[in-house]
Formats: C-alpha cells, sequence, structure tokens
C-alpha cells in the first residue's frame, strides 16, 4: 500500500495545507538567517538521537548508520559553505533534516522520530550555551590572570583611593587592580552556577507530553555531556530561565567592565594621567592631531547597554507565555548570540589591554598626596595617643582647615603648627603623614597593605590555577 500524496510537499510540515504559505509570511516567520549559527549542535543532537533510536530497536543499526553518515556529511557541507540555507525551509533544523533525506533517501524521514523541534531546538541552544559559557569563563579567567599579575607588580605602588570621586585614602594600585579582579572571580562563580542549569537535556520532551517511544533518555544526556535529563516535559520545552539567568550574570559582567572603563578612561585623561595605554589599544581624532583616545574602554562602556537589552528582551519575551512552546521563543536566539558576542569581544580586549597598562607612579604618587589623603591617619595617630577617636576627627579637621588656608598638606605643616592644634603630636607623627605608612598601616585581611595584596594576588592566582569549569 502506498500513502496518498497528491501534491508536491515543499514543507515538512505540509501535509495539512492546501495553499501555499504567503511569501512574505515565510520570510517573516523563518529564523534560518539566524540559527543556522546552531548548526554544530544541531547535527550534534541528532546524532546521539540517531543511535539511541537504534537502540532501543525503534529504527536499525543499519538505518542510523546511514542517518549518522549522512549527518555527518552534512556537517561537512555547511563546513565548507556548500550548503545554501534555504528560507523555504524555515530553520536550521528542517533545512538539516530536508538536506538529510535528499542525500540519504527515504531512510533520512526516519531521524524525526520521538522528536519535535521543539524539544531539540530547547537542547540545541542549550548545548551552544554551555560552550558559550565555557569560552567565556575561559577568557575572563585570562583577563582575571593579567589583572593579578599586574597587581602583584604594582602592589608598593601608591595612589589615592576615592569616595565621591574625591581623594579620599592612600591606597596601592594593586589593591585597585584586584578589586576589579574580585569582581570578576564573582562573575565566574555566576557563571558557573548558571551552566549546572544549563546542562540538563530537555530532549524526549518532543512537542510538549513527552512520546509513545521508549526513548532512552538518559543514554542520549551521556552521549551529549549533559548533567542530566529535565523532568517535566511541558517546562523542559517552555524554559528558557538559563537563558535568562545567563544574560543576568552577563550584564553583572559587562557592569563591571563598564565601571573598569571609566576608571581606565578617567586615568588616561590629561587630568589625572594615572596610566597610559599602549597605541594600539587606541585611536586619533580626525580633526584633532593631538588626541589620543581610550576607545577600547569607551566602547566597552557602551556596549553594556546592548546587553542590558537582551536581558530584557528576554524577560518581556518569556513574560505571561502560557505553557508550553511559543513560537515567541525563536526570538531567544539573536539577545543571547549577541550577548555572547559582545562578552567574548569585550572580554577579550580587556584581557589584551591590561597587561599592557603602563603606569605613572611618580604622577599616582603625587596624586595620593594631595587631598589631604592622610587625615585619617593623624586621627588614628591621636587615638594611640589616648584621644578618643570623635576628638582626634574634630582635631585633624582643624588641622586640615589650617593647611587648606596655608595652601599646603597635612605632611607639609610645621611640627609647631601641628602641635598648636592638639598637645598630643609628636614628632614621629610625620611617619604616618606619608602616603606609604598610611598604605602600610593597613595590614589586616583585605587591607591594602602591600604585603596583604601581594598575599591576595598569590591566592587568587593559586585559586586560578586550581579552577576547572566542570
Ligand atoms: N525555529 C523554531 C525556534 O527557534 C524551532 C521550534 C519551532 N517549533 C514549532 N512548533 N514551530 O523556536
Amino acid at each position: 500500500m502506498t500513502d496518498r500524496d497528491d501534491k508536491p510537499a515543499a514543507k515538512l510540515w505540509g501535509g495539512r495545507f492546501s495553499e501555499p504559505t504567503d511569501a512574505f509570511v515565510e520570510a517573516f516567520t523563518a529564523s534560518i538567517g539566524f540559527d543556522q549559527r546552531l548548526y554544530d549542535e544541531d547535527i550534534t543532537g541528532s546524532i546521539a538521537h540517531a543511535r539511541m533510536l537504534a537502540r532501543v530497536g525503534v529504527i536499525t543499526e543499519d538505518e542510523a548508520k546511514k542517518i549518522v553518515r549522512g549527518l555527518e556529511d552534512i556537517r561537512g557541507d555547511i563546513e565548507r559553505g556548500d550548503l545554501a540555507w534555504s528560507v523555504e525551509l524555515e530553520d536550521v533544523h528542517m533545512n538539516i533534516e530536508a538536506r538529510l533525506i535528499d542525500r540519504i533517501g527515504d531512510v533520512g524521514k526516519k531521524l524525526h522520530t520521538g522528536r519535535s523541534r521543539n524539544d531539540q531546538v530547547a537542547t540545541d541552544i542549550r548545548l551552544f550555551m554551555r560552550r558559550a559559557v565555557d569560552a567565556i569563563i575561559e577568557e575572563a579567567n585570562r583577563l582575571r590572570r593579567g589583572l593579578v599579575d599586574l597587581a602583584e607588580a604594582e602592589a608598593e605602588t601608591v595612589m589615592p583611593g576615592f569616595t565621591h570621586l574625591q581623594v579620599a585614602q592612600p591606597v596601592s594600585f594593586g589593591h585597585h587592580l584586584l578589586a576589579w579582579h574580585d569582581m570578576l572571580e564573582r562573575d565566574v562563580e555566576r557563571l558557573i552556577d548558571t551552566r549546572k542549569r544549563i546542562n540538563i537535556m530537555p530532549l524526549g520532551s518532543a512537542a510538549l507530553a513527552g512520546t509513545s517511544y521508549p526513548l532512552d533518555r538518559d543514554w542520549v544526556a551521556n552521549e551529549l555531556g549533559f548533567d542530566g535529563i529535565s523532568e517535566n516535559s511541558l517546562d523542559a520545552v517552555s524554559d528558557r530561565d538559563f537563558q535568562i539567568e545567563f544574560l543576568s550574570a552577563a550584564s553583572i559582567l559587562m557592569m563591571h567592565l563598564s565601571r573598569m572603563s571609566e576608571e581606565l578612561v578617567l586615568w588616561t585623561s590629561a587630568q589625572f594621567n594615572f596610566i597610559e595605554l599602549p597605541d594600539r589599544f587606541c585611536t586619533g581624532s580626525s580633526i584633532m592631531p593631538q588626541k589620543k583616545n581610550p576607545d577600547v574602554p569607551e566602547l566597552v562602556r557602551g556596549k553594556t547597554g546592548r546587553v542590558y537589552g537582551s536581558l530584557f528582551s528576554l524577560l518581556t519575551l518569556m513574560k505571561s507565555q502560557p505553557l508550553a512552546y511559543n513560537k515567541d521563543n525563536q526570538e531567544d536566539k539573536e539577545p543571547v548570540f549577541d550577548a555572547v558576542d559582545t562578552l567574548m569581544g569585550s572580554l577579550r580586549a580587556f584581557a589584551d589591554m591590561i597587561p599592557a597598562i603602563e603606569p605613572n607612579r611618580e604622577r599616582m604618587r603625587e596624586a595620593a598626596r594631595q587631598g589631604f589623603s592622610t587625615a585619617t591617619d593623624l586621627a588614628d595617630y591621636l587615638v594611640r595617643r589616648g584621644v578618643a577617636f570623635r576628638d582626634a576627627h574634630e582635631i585633624v579637621g582643624k588641622a586640615v582647615r589650617h593647611a587648606t588656608e596655608q595652601g599646603c598638606d597635612l605632611a607639609d605643616l610645621p611640627l609647631v603648627e601641628l602641635q598648636a592644634i592638639s598637645g598630643h603630636i609628636e614628632k614621629d607623627v610625620f611617619d604616618v603623614l606619608t602616603v606609604d605608612g598610611s598604605m602600610a598601616a593597613r595590614d589586616l585581611p583585605g587591607g591594602t597593605a602591600p604585603k596583604r595584596v601581594r598575599a591576595r594576588a598569590v591566592a587568587a592566582r593559586a585559586a586560578l590555577d586550581a579552577s576547572k569549569i566542570v
């Protein structure tokens, strides 16, 4: 008996349709323009699915072999640029399946047994994101390493620490760099945590309800390197939480890079002049010949917005969606791809640029000496001589006012003038009024004393050496 086949079925789902899809609707609903990026994951998932179908006896071993070989060949075609993606075939899944049927004939039609594009696409995107997250973590760790190395080398370099962007207290430049490192360390932790929820396999959920075939989901999950399988078919085909989590972690990471960027932009300005960025990370102006602009940090600062945009796209995409799969979900891909690319590019630029920073150590030291940055040290000195902290605060405030009137820093005031402000002050006060003394005195865990900074750099490097993604 042959099956009725009285019209050309260009579409893999064309059976129940009596007229062709409107040309514009076809283009409007197609995702092949962007989801072709998932071809490798799609083929990998299909190969595991086909092998499993043979294992459980739904297709024969021979059929599975033909399918697997066909899929491998198609992977080769795509990589050589020999597969012309067709909008008529809507998405990457149906393009590959149709190509398979073209290549190997009717046996190719058995691949989609017990599967739907709904669990297929959810599987593909999880495989894609697992790979992307691993690459992002690697690049973030390369940047962390650069920060740790520079921090260790610059542990003794003194710079002004700021609050309210006003000079506050002297800090080690290395301490500042390690602050950036610690921000990134949390970002990596968040990504590692997100990866756990990415690495769950939805395949086997089929369209929404599961399937009547005795699929061995655990076997497929193991083949594909998933940590486990989803437990609810409705949730599995509609869940996009893992993408939203990724985009949240990505947004926070970009927010951190934007803060670093902002500081690099400030520090390279003539007014701060704390650091130089090598010419290869900067560009000039087409009109002002003297300009050297910190484009890389500026651009990274700007790109932060598009990653936040992706997060909001996905949150809004998923808001109020009824279970299970809805076509809306096709819109999940472009924002995620864009965020992955933006993160990879930004991290790469930073990881290349950070080790090339040239600190202007003298200029930083000079800036740290200004703005009464050791005023707190003077107050602490008085406390050690028995003055209550609040009274010491008041006394130092008077000293700062006096120095301001004199147009000099605290350390420049003659001893007699300091003694006129407080009888507790003696000659050794000048030891605590130096920026190095101030920095070295903050010798407690988490403090800016150069020896603490070096120890923290060593520990952070050891943690990086020990870290493995999986
Ligand atoms: N291109 C679709 C997507 O990206 C694949 C799943 C389509 N499923 C469906 N029932 N139309 O989401």
